[in-house]
C-alpha cells in the first residue's frame, strides 16, 4: 500500500556532501521524491518538529545540532514507507547502526546521525506541517 514518509539529511551530511548519496538510496528502494527543500531550521520550528523530545535531557543539544547547518528534507513515497524507511536508516546510535544501513555506512555520532525519518504515521503528519507548510 503506497504511503509517504519524511526524511531529513541532518548538518552532518549536508556538510560531508552526502546529499545525493542519500536520496539516491531511497530513489533506487523504489521510493518516489515528491517534495524536496534545502534549508536551515528557525529555532521555534525546531523545537516544535522535536517536541516529543522536549522533556529529554538532550532536547537542547538536540535543537542546537539540527539548527547548526543546511538541511535537506524529502517526502517519499512508496509500499510501507514509514517502517521501511526506518529499516534503511538503522539504529539511532550511528556506531550500532547496522552495515548496509545508512546510517550504519555513514557516520559514527548520535546526535549527529546523519538523518532522521518519522516514526509512525502520526509523526509524519505533525512533521511535514513543521517542514513543508
Ligand atoms: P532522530 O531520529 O532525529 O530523533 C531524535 C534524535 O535525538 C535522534 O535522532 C538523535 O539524534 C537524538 N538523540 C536521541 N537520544 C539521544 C541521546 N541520549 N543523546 C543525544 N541525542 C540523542
Amino acid at each position: 500500500m503506497a504511503e509517504q514518509t519524511l526524511f531529513i539529511v541532518k548538518p552532518d551530511a549536508v556538510q560531508r556532501n552526502l546529499i545525493g548519496e542519500i536520496i539516491s538510496r531511497f530513489e533506487k528502494k523504489g521510493f518516489k521524491v515528491m517534495k524536496l527543500k534545502m534549508f536551515n531550521f528557525t529555532k521555534k520550528q525546531a523545537e516544535e518538529f522535536y517536541s516529543v523530545h522536549k522533556s529529554k535531557p538532550f532536547f537542547n543539544e538536540l535543537v542546537s545540532f539540527i539548527i547548526s547547518g543546511r538541511i535537506v528534507a524529502a517526502v517519499i513515497e512508496g509500499n510501507n514507507a514509514i517502517e521501511t524507511t526506518r529499516l534503511m536508516i538503522g539504529s539511532t546510535k550511528s556506531f550500532e547502526a547496522a552495515p548496509g544501513s545508512i546510517r550504519g555506512d555513514f557516520g559514527l555520532g548520535f546526535t549527529d546521525n546523519i538523518i532522521h525519518a518519522s516514526d509512525s504515521k502520526q509523526s509524519f503528519e505533525k512533521e511535514v506541517k513543521v517542514v513543508f507548510e
